[in-house]
């Protein structure tokens, strides 16, 4: 008990520091947005690439490029302003959080204008306005035509979207699904889970293009039927604000749109041959930041495990408390917070401009820390206490002890567990996949929005995950045969 009330102190102490330290007066923004964008000469768009034709990746030569209307009007505005410009790809529902955060200056991803979020940011000129549909499977046309033949049933929709909104003010009775991304919610649609999508009409459309078994429930009519669409910005930014309107104007007198629907539409129709030729590179750079992030989080988290070990092992007591506090905090959270108050907090707490896939590392290799320190603390505790006493008597010291006698038969104990560890640090790294890190699961979402095929690209990642720790788990074995023979 008194243990338990010493690890609350040691928290509570920690929490409030950090409290302090998010104080919204420091970080909230004294300057206008322009001067910082202008200062660094990078102008950063968000944007969630789920949303063709706005915004999307697709593969050119082999290497996967975003494009969309979105796009392009990002591109005009940093040119315009000579700006190089960087786009930060993430889930719809975190980009608000990130302009917040200062992760990012603007959001252009679609996003329409509600009282709601004028409390958080505010919005350009609208570039554009578009029709809010209803999609259903072609074999289900006949049972749902109305707005009426779809009260009690399950709705799908993008989550933290208007379409959401729509669908629970709009629809008697509705049974929401909500999901992260679009593809994900065509996906209930095609396997039945849903009866009906909420969706903008072009980029129902799009969809529509490649799945021919899904079309439009003509009749249903929607009373918010048309929403706009403009660029979000930090408040009291009106710099900014001049500047986004500025080429915003021109994209709109111009009617650059219909161009920019165009090259859109383009871009989506050039994707040929296979899934494999056209999908396999984004794949491949997939396995490759898995392996990287995975091997990072194992062989930092046990450097750092080792560590938090040693003080857990300690004779002092207050480091034995920070120890456990360290390993029931992390042990005790679920990574997928871990990554998000790694990755916003690493800007809004600490004002440090660290990249997605630093920050998915660095939340992997705390996390991974606390549970190697007690696979480390186990391995030793299991060596017998008669070793220590036996080395002891000999007149070994502590140290030479822990070196020669406890270590080695420790480490015995350790690395197969550290293997494990291992494995299912590869599986869990599916999780930074929120923040944008370019990963197995990631590049998985990515192809779902580039083909327009929801289901393919997870069974593929199914696959890869499986390749990858299946193998390793065959070596380990390997290994602790080896072990097990030098007994
Ligand atoms: N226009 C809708 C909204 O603001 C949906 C936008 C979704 N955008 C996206 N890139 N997925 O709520």
């Amino acid at each position: 008990m008194k243990q338990i009330l010493k690890v609350i102190t040691v928290f509570s102490f920690l929490i409030s520091t950090l409290i302090i330290y998010i104080n919204p007066e420091v970080n909230a923004s004294e300057k206008d947005q322009w001067h910082k964008i202008k200062e660094r000469g990078e102008l950063r768009v968000g944007l969630s690439a789920d949303y063709a034709p706005y915004e999307f990746e697709h593969n050119v030569n082999g290497k996967s490029k975003y494009a969309g209307i979105d796009i392009d009007i990002a591109k005009k505005i940093a040119k315009d302003n000579h700006l190089k410009l960087k786009i930060v790809n993430m889930q719809f529902d975190s980009l608000l959080g990130a302009i917040q955060t200062g992760k990012i200056d603007i959001i252009i991803s679609g996003m329409t204008p509600t009282p709601e979020r004028l409390k958080e940011v505010d919005f350009s000129k609208p570039y554009m306005t578009v029709d809010q549909k209803m999609i259903i499977k072609k074999s289900e046309a006949d049972r749902f035509k109305t707005i009426e033949d779809f009260a009690n049933k399950k709705i799908g929709v993008q989550k933290q979207t208007q379409q959401e909104k729509i669908a629970q003010t709009e629809i008697d009775n509705a049974q929401i699904q909500s999901l992260t991304r679009v593809p994900e919610v065509i996906m209930s649609l095609k396997s039945g889970k849903v009866n009906g999508m909420v969706i903008e009409g072009p980029v129902a459309e799009a969809y529509l293009k490649q799945n021919k078994d899904l079309t439009f429930a003509n009749d249903v009519k929607f009373n918010e039927g048309k929403k706009e669409t403009a660029i979000a910005l930090p408040k009291n930014s009106p710099m900014l604000m001049d500047k986004l309107n500025t080429s915003i104007k021109d994209v709109k007198n111009k009617n650059l749109l219909e161009d920019y629907k165009a090259s859109a539409a383009d871009a989506m129709q050039k994707d040929d041959g296979n899934f494999f030729t056209k999908y396999g590179s984004f794949f491949l750079k997939g396995i490759k930041n898995t392996i990287l992030i995975s091997i990072v989080g194992v062989v930092l988290g046990a450097v750092f495990g080792a560590f938090i070990a040693l003080l857990k092992l300690s004779k002092v007591k207050i480091l034995r408390w920070i120890a456990s506090a360290y390993i029931e905090f992390l042990r005790g959270t679920p990574l997928l917070v871990q990554v998000f108050l790694v990755y916003f907090g690493t800007t809004a707490v600490l004002g440090l401009d660290i990249s997605a896939l630093i920050c998915g590392m660095i939340a992997l290799v705390i996390n991974c820390s606390a549970y190697i320190a007690e696979i480390i603390r186990a391995g030793i505790n299991a060596v017998d206490k008669g070793q220590t006493e036996a080395a002891r008597s000999l007149g070994l010291t502590y140290g030479q002890t822990m070196k020669s006698v406890i270590l080695p038969q420790a480490v015995k104990n350790i690395l197969p567990a550290l293997g494990n560890e291992f494995v299912t640090v590869i599986k869990e790294s599916s999780i930074v996949s929120v923040i944008g890190v370019s990963e197995i699961m990631f590049n998985a979402q990515v192809v779902q929005g580039a083909s327009f095929d929801p289901f393919t690209p997870l069974i593929v990642a199914a696959i890869l995950y499986f390749i990858l720790t299946f193998t390793l788990s065959r070596v380990m074995y390997f290994f602790e045969g080896r072990l097990k023979v030098s007994d």
